[in-house]
């Protein structure tokens, strides 16, 4: 089987890894991939938005099977061009997939069906949106529409604070056209969930959970990055947590879609929080997260091709999803000065242990070495019978990584270990 993943990070790098495990997989191409993924797919210079290149490149190519990895893409109908043309897909369409391209679609969505989330307001009108925040409980939370490379999102402690956003979103332009209607919600607090899960559209079945950390620095401070690290399972998330937000969340969410006649299949993000009132949705995402997908997937016992097909065919229901009982932890190497101003093209040197675990997401081959290009740059991944030792490990394994300028948070795993002691 011929198998093409769109997508060119660690994410992406992690499914690829797991879908060679498939004993029928000959052959993966990686859209556009990058200098890290080469060891493990052949990377074709394709960008993961160019989707009529990529509908081409698997039409010529006689592409069984195709993984749409990233947000853009899917929101931008790549499944659906792709399906098109008789090439079946996992991911959701384009009319699925504005569960994530679009903020007010999904506000409304979870009011519409009674799906616990933070009260909130829209506005498509600055003048209204400011005169509304003159009033606003604060802190107050303020989203762009739109997708905004996960940087959307204002916690607005004081009421200039969130008059700015505003002002930078709907005036100032700064995520373009996702910017130009804004939600405000209300504030929450709790501990945060990630819950990855797979689903036909028919059934549900969500993988391991895990806790990202978002801040550039240890103690969850500093400025927001694409995720610094991760740990699977989340020990906020006990089983009757889990039983709740299946019944409250994760069926009403795919029932609700269904009903809007927009089906979803693939991999449907719940982002949650756990608050005092129960647990509540901060954010859905229509596909893997970065870099949850990193200690997610490397606990996953089934084979990942055959549940992902079967979210394609409807047969999800009689598709064994099957997590190991042990604890993940993926450190993430960034670019001294990311999420702001980094420089690239730093040779990359790896023990034989730590490319093992690592998973490439900026980097790139030049002159046949692997240099860095992009501001979170690898992450590592260990697997343990207990929390306090996959951390450990991650952090050896990490080690062997190498290159000038690389940061690392020190904490990863601190806050869940705290909560499980
Ligand atoms: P997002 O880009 O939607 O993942 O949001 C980024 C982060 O903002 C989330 O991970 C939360 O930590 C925080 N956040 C989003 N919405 C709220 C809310 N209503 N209350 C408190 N924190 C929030
Ligand atoms: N880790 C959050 C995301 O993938 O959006």
């Amino acid at each position: 089987m011929k198998i093409m993943v769109v997508g060119g990070g660690g994410r992406e790098h992690a499914i690829i890894k797991k879908i060679k495990e498939n004993k029928d997989v000959t052959e993966i191409f990686a859209l556009p991939g990058n200098g890290g993924i080469a060891a493990d797919a052949t990377c074709v210079d394709i960008g993961a938005t160019d989707i009529e290149r990529i509908v081409s490149f698997a039409v010529e190519n006689k592409i069984d099977y195709a993984v749409v990895a990233p947000d853009d893409p899917l929101v931008l109908g790549c499944v659906d061009a792709l399906e098109k043309k008789g090439i079946p897909c996992f991911g959701p369409r384009a009319n699925a997939a504005i569960i994530e391209g679009s903020k007010v679609f999904s506000k409304n969505l979870m009011k519409k069906y009674g799906i616990p989330t933070a009260t909130y307001e829209v506005f498509e009108n600055m003048e209204v949106a400011l005169n509304y925040l003159e009033t606003a409980p604060i802190p107050t939370v303020i989203k762009a529409d739109g997708l905004a490379l996960g940087k959307g999102v204002i916690i607005a402690q004081t009421r200039d604070e969130a008059k700015t956003a505003v002002r930078d979103m709907m005036e100032g332009g700064i995520f373009g056209k996702s910017g130009s209607r804004v939600v405000v919600e209300e504030f929450l607090t709790g501990p945060e969930v990630s819950v990855l899960a797979f689903t036909d559209g028919k059934v549900v079945k969500p993988m391991v959970s895990s806790m990202d950390h978002k801040r550039i620095g240890d103690n969850d401070t500093g400025l927001n990055t694409g995720g610094m690290g991760t740990v699977a399972p989340n020990p906020y998330y006990t089983k009757k947590i889990a039983d709740e937000c299946m019944e409250t969340i994760f069926l009403p969410t795919i029932n609700a879609m269904n009903k809007e006649g927009r089906t979803f299949k693939g991999c449907l993000y719940f982002g949650l929080m756990l608050t005092p009132n129960g647990p509540k949705v901060i954010e859905y995402n229509c596909r893997f997260g970065d870099p949850e997908t990193q200690v997610v997937l490397p606990l996953l016992e089934s084979d990942l091709l055959t549940v992902m097909m079967a979210t394609t065919n409807g047969t999800l229901s009689d598709t064994e999803v099957k997590f190991a009982d042990k604890h993940a932890c993926c450190v993430i190497l960034a670019s001294n000065g990311y999420p702001t101003a980094y420089k690239k093209g730093f040779e990359m040197t790896f023990t034989e242990e730590a490319l093992k675990a690592t998973y490439v997401a900026g980097a790139k081959l030049e002159n046949g070495k692997l240099v860095t290009a992009g501001g979170r740059v690898t992450g590592t991944t260990a697997i343990a019978d207990s929390l306090e030792e996959a951390i450990k490990e991650a952090y050896r394994l990490s080690d062997g990584v190498k290159f000038e300028g690389a940061y690392r948070r020190t904490d990863i795993g601190k806050r869940a270990l705290d909560a499980l002691n």
